[in-house]
């Protein structure tokens, strides 16, 4: 194994205030001071482990750092009220007005949304390339570019970005590579890889609950404490501080996410493997025919699997609709947004979400009306789950 991040989280010993196993819920917003000094000091960032209020830090939501900073083997990391917020607050922090980024023309549909039609009120330009495309990624790098914006596994195409080349581009530009590792957490380790910045969706296998949403950015000490810099930092300024009621159940989940992580991979594996005999075209990057199964092998920690979501292609949204609606029936799992659930979710995505790209773009990322992505669930048996599927796609 390449890393190992689940015992980089075991080993960390978090002490409660009293002995407690689970940290205590630090339910406070504001936290006192026995000497003013020592406030204008925390103020100043030269005041090492006090906490001054929770939109700037908070125990609980430190506690969940730090074990999100050791299983990315990162020196610092800051938790926010979503993922989106984690995704916004690193690109505000990196680009100042005038600045350009190049992005996967795939990912997520609201990060999409953010660098195509939002950030052009700060004057920022996005270059969108097929991230797979190395030559593309090299020629749309200007001599103002900041970042190159990518996931390690695009959503919805589920293209593996090849991201030890990216780092390497980016380190040669002397630019940033922010990676959204949402789909993929212990299974590929991006900083590890030379990503400079990986953010995540916590709302998905991080929690794995779907009881809230919440994200983490995971970088150096440097980084993160611009990020949380009093006077002109992008997360302490704009504000979206995760609860700390939230951390708390977050981390207690965290502990659980390895063993997840395999059973979704293995389910997904599975029912990938069905779909191919089934004669269902098929997008799932752990099966050796996919294009992205050999860079995705070399970038993983192979015990954890190739990940819980696959893509199945019914050519039309109508058929597409007429399977999930029949599939939810059948007790396969939920028609709903999102992923990282222990039951199986499944959604079109150019209906739902991807829906912000416009659908020329759509049509020319090759993202088809009738993609169905599954999140595949925690399913004991899965073989069960299969012969429902097996059945609706039968009275097709
Ligand atoms: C890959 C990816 N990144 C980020 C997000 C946004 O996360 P959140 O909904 O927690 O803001 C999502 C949401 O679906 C996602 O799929």
């Amino acid at each position: 194994m390449k890393t190992d991040p689940s015992t980089k989280i075991f080993d960390l010993l978090q002490f409660g205030e009293y002995g407690d196993v689970n940290p205590s819920v630090c339910d406070s917003a504001t936290f006192t001071f026995m000497q003013a000094k020592t406030m204008l000091d925390t103020f100043q960032g030269d005041a090492e482990g006090c906490f001054l209020y929770s939109r700037h830090w908070n125990p609980s939501n430190k506690y969940l750092a730090d074990a999100l900073a050791a299983m990315e083997g990162t020196e610092s990391a800051w938790v926010t009220a979503s993922g989106m917020a984690a995704i916004t607050c690193s690109i505000l922090q990196i680009c100042n007005s005038g600045d350009h980024i190049v992005c996967s023309l795939t990912t997520y549909g609201g990060t999409f949304a953010f660098l195509y039609n939002y950030v052009k009120k700060f004057n920022i330009g996005v270059s969108f390339v097929d991230i797979t495309n190395l030559e593309e990624v090299k020629n749309a790098i200007r001599p103002n570019t900041k970042l190159i914006y990518t996931e390690t596994v695009t959503n919805p195409l589920l293209q593996i970005s090849d991201i030890p080349a990216l780092a390497r581009l980016s380190d040669e530009h002397g630019i940033k590579l922010v990676v959204d590792n949402t789909f993929t957490p212990m299974i590929v380790a991006p900083f590890k890889l030379g990503a400079h910045v990986v953010v995540y969706s916590m709302t998905k296998f991080i929690n794995g609950k779907n009881d809230c949403v919440a994200g983490a950015i995971c970088a150096s000490k440097e980084f993160i404490d611009s990020l949380s810099n009093v006077n002109d930092g992008t997360a302490m300024l704009l504000g979206p501080a995760l609860d700390p009621l939230r951390s708390s159940s977050i981390l207690k989940n965290l502990h659980t996410l390895h063993i997840r992580m395999k059973q979704h991979s293995r389910n997904a594996l599975y029912l990938a493997e069905k779909f191919r005999e089934s004669g269902v075209k098929i997008n799932y990057p752990g099966l050796p025919e996919n294009k992205g199964y050999e860079k995705l092998k070399e970038m993983m920690n192979p015990e954890f699997g190739f990940g819980g979501l696959i893509a199945i292609d019914m050519v039309t949204a109508e058929k597409a609709a007429r399977l999930m609606e029949m599939m939810e029936k059948a007790g396969v799992g939920y028609l709903a947004v999102s992923l990282g659930y222990f039951k199986t979710l499944f959604s079109n995505s150019g209906k739902s979400t991807s829906s912000e790209v416009p659908e020329e773009i759509q049509r020319e990322m090759g993202l088809s009306e009738g993609l169905v992505r599954f999140s595949v669930g925690l399913d004991n048996d899965i073989e069960n789950t299969w012969q429902k599927i097996r059945s609706c796609l039968r009275q097709m």
